[in-house]
């Protein structure tokens, strides 16, 4: 970390000595005040519920700067990589820090695409869930048992173990989403074809029967390999600080990568694509394109709790620059697909158009999300609704693991341990219980 001639001086109106606190530099974004001896030399800590001004940890992965609306991974603009790379370059670009060149990128292919398979034990564990299990519940539980089933890569602080264990993880998510899928369905598993691009290889898995084989079509396949590579990864969010704080205990890969599936399942971060459908579905049924502005009413009244789903993002107070490259997506999907006509798509420009020009969403800069657009691709493409954050979790599982690697190697890494305000209770005496 780069240190700032400038310092920050802490002073208090007790008349307590002040402090001088050290300021680092980012290479690009805001400067960090550096607090780690502040509770030592002062005895307080600092209060900062749902990390509005903490960074948690410094990092050379990803880069957001929320009011330009710009999205770096290790410094590429997100548009350049969603036109000029696919998502296996992507996530060799996350892990390594460089784009691959050709005879790279065939390697990493060739290692991803040779683990595809996953232990054939998993079917029986997989059997014991209800057939009707949400997929991120399936997904939990699958991901956290490949601890169980690969014993060879759980040392987290073994370079080696570490290494594969991403290997694995990038290549049998697909496998496992794909398998949680047909399980629901009651459909028997499909096989991973190796010599599939990685995004043709999930379609076919999802939709290829053994009685009828799936013939990937170019659109379809390169909007999956978009939706995953504008996934890739999106720095400090919850769920990459869950597995991030969850590895600083020294735990294995497979189990913090599965905290980070549970984290990314809530509506408010991963669970947002299906939540968003769940609505376009349900003002459809009020009466569609015409029951709009009542809704739109109930998300600007609030005492009604209702939010408009897909909109709105704690980062980005300008458009999502995902969401560009994925409504330019939506569009092509639709077309190929000849679903312009549909009438949930339909309801979604509408009310894409609507809030875009209505002065709630307007004033407070709530535009719509890359969840917005891509759970309607996804529905297009034939995704069932509840797989859509399974589909997130897939894709986000690669900067959930350079993340966690970035981390165990930094020398500065300790177990995460936040601190509180506590105004609970002072000691008081356990009386006998005849007497409470
Ligand atoms: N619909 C209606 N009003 C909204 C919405 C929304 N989707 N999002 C924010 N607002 C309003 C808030 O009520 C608040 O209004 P106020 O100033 O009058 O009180 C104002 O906009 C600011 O919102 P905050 O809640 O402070 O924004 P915050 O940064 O905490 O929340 C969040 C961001 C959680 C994403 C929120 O916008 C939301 O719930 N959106 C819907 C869910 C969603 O699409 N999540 C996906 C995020 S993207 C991802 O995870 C990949």
């Amino acid at each position: 970390m780069t240190p700032s001639d400038v310092k920050a001086t802490l002073s208090f109106s007790d008349g307590s000595p002040s402090m001088d606190l050290p300021i680092y530099k980012g290479s690009v974004g805001p400067d960090v005040i550096d607090i780690r001896k502040l509770y030592g030399q002062t005895g307080k800590f600092t209060y900062d519920p749902g990390f509005l001004s903490t960074a948690s940890c410094n990092s050379t992965i990803t880069y957001i700067d929320g009011d330009k609306g710009e999205l770096l991974y290790r410094g590429y603009p997100i548009e350049q990589l969603a036109v000029n790379c696919d998502y296996l370059e992507t996530c060799y670009l996350l892990l390594n820090g460089q784009l691959p060149n050709a005879d790279q990128k065939a390697e990493f292919e060739n290692r991803v695409m040779h683990h595809t398979m996953v232990n054939e034990q998993m079917q029986f564990f997989l059997r014991g869930f209800r057939r009707d299990a949400h997929p991120m519940a399936v997904m939990t539980g699958l991901v956290g048992a490949m601890s169980a089933f690969y014993h060879d890569s759980t040392d987290i602080n073994n370079p080696e173990h570490r290494e594969i264990a991403a290997i694995r993880l990038i290549a049998k998510m697909p496998t496992l989403v794909a398998m949680a899928y047909k399980y629901t369905i009651g459909q028997p598993y499909i096989y991973p074809k190796n010599d599939l691009s990685y995004a043709g290889n999930f379609m076919r898995m999802m939709f290829a029967t053994p009685c009828e084989d799936y013939k990937p079509n170019d659109v379809l396949v390169r909007a999956m390999d978009r939706i995953f590579t504008l996934h890739a990864d999106h720095e400090q969010n919850a769920s990459t600080s869950t597995v991030r704080l969850c590895g600083s205990s020294g735990t294995n890969p497979f189990a913090a990568i599965a905290a980070g599936v549970a984290c990314l399942w809530g509506p408010a971060h991963g669970g947002a694509n299906e939540a968003c459908l769940n609505m376009l579905n349900d003002i459809q049924q009020m009466g569609g394109v015409a029951k709009i502005g009542e809704f739109i009413k109930q998300v600007k009244d609030k005492s009604s709790n209702v939010k408009l789903m897909g909109f709105g993002h704690r980062v980005y107070k300008n458009y999502d620059p995902r969401a560009k490259l994925m409504r330019e997506t939506c569009h092509e999907v639709l077309g190929e697909l000849g679903l312009h006509n549909d009438p949930l798509f339909k309801l979604a420009m509408e009310l894409e158009k609507i809030a875009l020009e209505d002065e709630y969403f307007v004033a407070r800069k709530l535009y719509p999300n890359v969840d917005f657009y891509s759970g309607i691709v996804q529905r297009a493409i034939g995704i069932p609704v509840p797989l859509f954050t399974a589909i997130f979790a897939l894709a986000r599982t690669v900067g959930w693991i350079a993340q966690l690697n970035e981390m165990i190697a930094d020398p500065e890494y300790k177990i995460g341990r936040p601190r509180q305000l506590f105004v609970g209770a002072t000691p008081r005496d356990v009386k006998p219980i005849a007497e409470r």
